[in-house]
């Protein structure tokens, strides 16, 4: 327990991308002994027949992505945060160096962002074969988060919830590990396949981040 009490400690003090993997890394420790994941080896005989506290029932899945901007839009940078909860996920996003004005928000399908213009993330991710659209549209693609807007200073702040993106590393249609990316223009919610948003400014990959 003091273990994971520092790696969460730490986790407040760090940026979230050095964090995550440290937790993740810390999970895959604890996983084979779930009971008494929280004891260290020292303490095991001593703790023998006595019941390690269990862990939150309540822990929803969560995950992050650094965003890092493409060719031509290095300035461009931020960082997402999903949160499930029982209903929704929660999605909080500070992105810098924007053009001000509205850019299409997206899940692509393909968690990789190695191409100089983000074209190896793929398409909207769309699990469900559905037309691209917004997210307060009856269907959309997974991806479809609509647009975020930027202020003058170029820096767009994003607190918004989405009944339809599943966040759940053991579903078949989760997010975990695909991409996001931010385009230069606004996303129309309508244009096929995918709102004519223009080219992608900014792309990170969604990583585990349990809690
Ligand atoms: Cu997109
Ligand atoms: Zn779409």
């Amino acid at each position: 327990m003091q273990a994971f009490r520092t790696t969460l400690l730490a986790c407040a003090a760090l940026t979230l991308a050095a964090c995550s993997q440290e937790q993740s890394q810390q999970s895959m420790q604890d996983e084979p002994a779930a009971p008494s994941s929280n004891t260290s080896a020292a303490d095991e005989s001593a703790m023998a027949g006595v019941e390690a506290p269990m862990a939150p029932t309540d822990a929803m899945p969560r995950a992050t992505a650094m965003l890092k901007g493409t060719q031509g839009n290095e300035s461009v940078s931020g960082q997402v945060v999903f949160q499930a909860s029982a209903d929704v996920v929660l999605v909080q996003a500070e992105i810098k160096g924007l053009e001000p004005g509205e850019h299409g928000f997206h899940v692509h399908e393909n968690g990789d962002c190695s191409a100089p213009d983000a074209s190896s993330a793929g398409g909207h991710f769309n699990p469900a074969d559905h037309e691209h659209a917004g997210p307060d549209a009856e269907r959309q693609h997974m991806g479809d988060m609509g647009n975020i807007t930027a202020g003058d200073d170029g820096t767009a702040r994003v607190d918004a919830e989405y009944r339809f993106l599943v966040l759940d590393p053991e579903a078949d249609n989760s997010i975990m590990g695909k991409a996001v990316v931010v385009h230069a223009g606004a996303d129309d919610m309508s244009s096929q396949p995918s709102g004519d948003a223009g080219a992608r400014v900014a792309c990170g990959v969604i990583t585990n981040a349990p809690q």
